[in-house]
């Protein structure tokens, strides 16, 4: 019972929305990284993570497709289910997969799948304007919520392919502003992919909680990458912002570590990692 508080004052206690919130404050980056079974859930929070997400991804380097619309809500229960396993101190973040928060009640009924079946302490979904409703209902639900901005895997099929977003001026004004009405909403954290430097840095300086990105350069608030890019182990053509931890490191483990490192000190992710 209360384990969290027993654990208050031992060297490393666990990571939580509190001390995510006061990493930001403080401006210490947040490393994060997704992870879907125990054995890796196990190495990358012995690497020092702080937050670790089982993302819809898994449709693509576990099972194969092409995209993470196959993915269901079983599939996520039974990966997070696996790495709650093996997580001692990172903050565990589950994906809601494609179709599963069309409406509100759907997406409290599968919220409160991924974190009782699950474990998952938040939860993450592909936010829009059309998400905003959804995310109020899951707050006052006290269900913790990451939106997810930018390039929005879920909806490949609709933009045409894996591309950069936020380029011209207006769409980079309009997700400044569908990302403060997230944060109203009651989302905990803002995930933005694949957008340019200048538009992670604006949201990031603009919103209170902690923006974490993956291919939005070095101005917001932490990284995350997919476990696979960092060991170089992704099928096909690599993105941008990935960079090769592997390359340089003679385990796995040292690799992860190099990345969390990367991420604190602000080496990663360098020029090369981004858009502009
Ligand atoms: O599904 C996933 O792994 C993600 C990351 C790319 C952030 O959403």
């Amino acid at each position: 019972m209360y384990t969290q508080l027993e654990q208050r004052g031992m060297p490393e206690p666990p990571v939580n929305i509190a001390s995510l919130a006061k990493m930001k404050k403080e401006a210490l980056p947040i490393a994060c990284i997704t992870a879907y079974d125990a054995s890796y859930a196990a190495l990358v929070d012995h690497a020092g993570a702080d937050l670790v997400l089982v993302g819809d991804s898994l449709g693509m380097v576990i099972q194969g497709h092409d995209t993470t619309v196959p993915v269901t809500v079983n599939d996520i229960v039974y990966h997070t289910r696996a790495v709650a396993r093996g997580l001692r101190r990172a903050f565990l973040v589950a994906d809601m997969p494609f179709m599963s928060y069309a409406n509100p009640d759907q997406a409290l009924e599968n919220a409160v799948r991924l974190m009782q079946d699950g474990g998952a302490m938040m939860i993450k979904l592909e936010g829009g304007q059309g998400q905003i409703e959804i995310v109020q209902h899951l707050a006052r639900h006290d269900i913790p919520v990451c939106a997810h901005l930018g390039l929005k895997p879920q909806s490949v099929h609709k933009i045409g392919g894996f591309k950069v977003q936020g380029r011209d001026s207006e769409h980079a004004r309009e997700m400044l502003s569908t990302a403060q009405r997230l944060q109203d909403a009651g989302s905990d954290i803002v995930l933005l992919e694949c957008v340019p430097n200048e538009v992670g840095k604006s949201i990031s300086t603009a919103l209170e909680v902690p923006v974490i990105g993956i291919g939005a350069g070095p101005g917001v608030d932490g990284q995350i990458l997919v476990l696979y890019d960092i060991l170089d182990i992704t099928k096909g053509r690599t993105p941008r912002f990935v960079r090769n931890f592997q390359k340089e490191h003679n385990s796995p483990l040292a690799a992860v570590e190099a990345y969390v490192q990367a991420v604190r000190d602000r080496s990663y992710p360098a020029a090369e990692h981004c858009f502009s």
